[in-house]
């Protein structure tokens, strides 16, 4: 399928690995520009050099820095000579108990998992609704639908984000132009923040990693891991010319793992 989208430009955010590289190639695949972005300059240029080999006829452009940072966020927009598809995404906020969080940890995840996006947003959707074609996609987490004790950290910044998206992807002055919000809910994916996860478990636990992994694999019904591909393939239909009728919504990727009807 043509996706509709060769020729944009994307700004993809903390993408030198996992999900957001998944998403970041998935677009090149469709011929979309790239500004990629992650705060380690040789992971983020190794990502660029393998995206400008295996798709030469488009652009890509790379911004390192932590893009919770004002100036950076400045740079991978300048970057950009127009954001058509963003995605949001950063690493998430570390696990703990909430009686050890002090405001400032607070203050930490909900500027990077939601004030972040927002600001991005806030700089982008103008212009996409002006030009009559935009997407949004914010990367946040399972957590959001089914929360994680240990997460409260993410559970609470990725909520605040979700629930301003909802009220923003509903407005006509967007929606009624071609600009749709939506975020995708990743449930456990095989990327090296899963990894650490599982390690930091299995120490904890005097388990190997591997005996970790395996239990949780045998808790999601479709018995494995995601891959940052099929995540990526999904975020490039969300952001291609035949999902303009869908906005505001929540979209769950977990092999089955959330086992409510809906
Ligand atoms: N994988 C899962 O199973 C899973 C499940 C639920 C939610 N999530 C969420 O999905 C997001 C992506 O996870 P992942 O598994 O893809 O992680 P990952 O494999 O660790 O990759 C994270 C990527 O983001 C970059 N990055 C992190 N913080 C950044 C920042 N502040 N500014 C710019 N770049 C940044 C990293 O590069 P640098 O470190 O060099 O910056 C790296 O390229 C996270 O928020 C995570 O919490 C993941």
């Amino acid at each position: 399928m043509d996706l509709g989208i060769a020729g944009r430009w994307a700004l993809v955010c903390a993408s030198s690995k996992g999900l957001g590289k998944g998403c970041a190639m998935a677009l090149a695949r469709e011929g979309v520009n790239l500004v990629v972005n992650a705060r380690g300059s040789e992971a983020l240029e190794a990502t660029a050099a393998e995206l400008r080999a295996l798709h030469p006829a488009i652009k890509v452009r790379s911004v390192a820095g932590d893009i919770g940072r004002n100036e950076v966020r400045r740079a991978a927009l300048d970057a950009c000579p127009q954001v058509d598809i963003l995605v949001n995404n950063a690493g998430g906020p570390p696990p703990g108990d909430f009686r050890d969080w002090t405001r400032e940890d607070w203050l930490r995840a909900v500027e990077a998992n939601m004030l972040t996006p927002i600001e991005l947003i806030r700089s982008t959707v103008d212009g996409m609704a002006a030009r009559g074609f935009g997407r949004v996609v914010n990367i946040t987490s399972a957590a959001v639908k089914a929360p994680i004790d240990i997460l409260g950290l993410s559970n609470g910044a990725r909520s605040g984000l979700t629930g301003f998206v909802a009220g923003l992807a509903r407005q006509p002055n967007l929606a009624g132009r071609n600009v749709t919000l939506n975020n995708l809910l990743p449930g456990a994916f095989d990327t090296e923040r899963l990894r650490q996860t599982l390690s930091t478990t299995a120490q904890a636990s005097a388990q190997s990693p591997e005996a970790i992994g395996e239990q949780r694999r045998r808790g999601i019904p479709a018995g494995r891991f995601g891959s940052s591909d099929e995540f990526g393939a999904f975020c490039a239909f969300l952001c291609s010319v035949h999902a303009g009728y869908m906005t505001g919504q929540n979209l769950l990727l977990d092999g089955g793992h959330y086992p409510g009807t809906f």
